[in-house]
């Protein structure tokens, strides 16, 4: 049996203030191998809040988050940046490629923060951008790409470390209804080829897609039937 990818045992993130903003309370999650989750929930419920904990981002005020078996809270910085670099590949909702960057540069440049043979860079981010289908647009610049070339690039951009969890906040929150299918039907094959997703997001549609449905509102977790509409 490996490890899960994501244990959560009553996590929760807490922000000073007057009243303190409880933005997770409590959080208990399992996330195996290949599960493919969509989390849910109203602006403010802690989404974000959850997916920075589960990326390294941040770290929970309370509880445990062990990562593919590694215990997070036992890490110091330096060694949570080599987890996040190594296991965790992240897409935004506004894509974040460098402008003056070729796509395969902002490929490569991914692995900037990761150690191993840099001979290989761009063979290995032009086999992550063939992966997302845009093979034939290695070397043109971002801003002469769609956003839904875009965003795929910073999918292939997240793929290139092979990461254990890909983790998604709004992905398709720029995107034409299109544009997202193309997105969710890459999200589609990854989850057949066995990468483990968490994805944020507004959208029923993107929701509709995943294979568990994880809810938060007020800070709060839980997972939704498979009849969840
Ligand atoms: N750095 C911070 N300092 C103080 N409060 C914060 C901080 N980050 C988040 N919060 C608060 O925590 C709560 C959860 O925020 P979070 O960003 O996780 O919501 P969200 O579900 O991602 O919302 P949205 O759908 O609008 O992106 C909110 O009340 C927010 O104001
Ligand atoms: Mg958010």
């Amino acid at each position: 049996m490996t490890a899960p990818v994501v244990e959560l045992v009553g996590l929760s993130r807490s922000f000073p203030g007057t009243p303190p903003v409880h933005a997770l309370r409590d959080a208990d999650l399992l996330v195996q191998q290949g599960d493919y989750l969509a989390i849910v929930g109203p602006s403010g419920s802690g989404k974000s809040t959850l997916l920075h904990l589960l990326g390294l981002l941040d770290r929970p005020t309370s509880g445990v988050y062990a990562l593919d078996g590694v215990d997070t809270a036992s890490l110091d910085d330096r060694e949570r940046a080599g987890m996040r670099a190594h296991r965790i590949g992240f897409v935004f909702q506004s894509f974040h490629l460098l402008a003056s960057r070729t796509t395969a540069e902002n490929v490569m440049l991914s692995e900037v923060y990761r150690k191993g043979p840099r001979k290989q860079r761009r063979a290995r981010a032009v086999e992550a951008l063939e992966r997302v289908g845009l093979g034939h647009r290695i070397d043109a610049m971002p801003t002469t790409l769609s956003g839904g070339e875009r965003q795929r690039v910073a999918v292939a951009r997240a793929l290139v470390g092979r990461p254990s969890l890909l983790l998604a906040d709004e992905p398709t929150g720029n995107l034409d209804t299109a544009t997202s299918e193309q997105i969710l039907e890459l999200f589609r094959e990854l989850h057949d080829d066995g990468l483990t997703l968490a994805v944020i997001t507004h959208d029923l549609e993107v929701a509709d897609v995943a294979e568990r449905r994880v809810q938060i509102r007020d800070g709060v977790l839980s997972e939704l039937e498979r009849s969840w509409r």
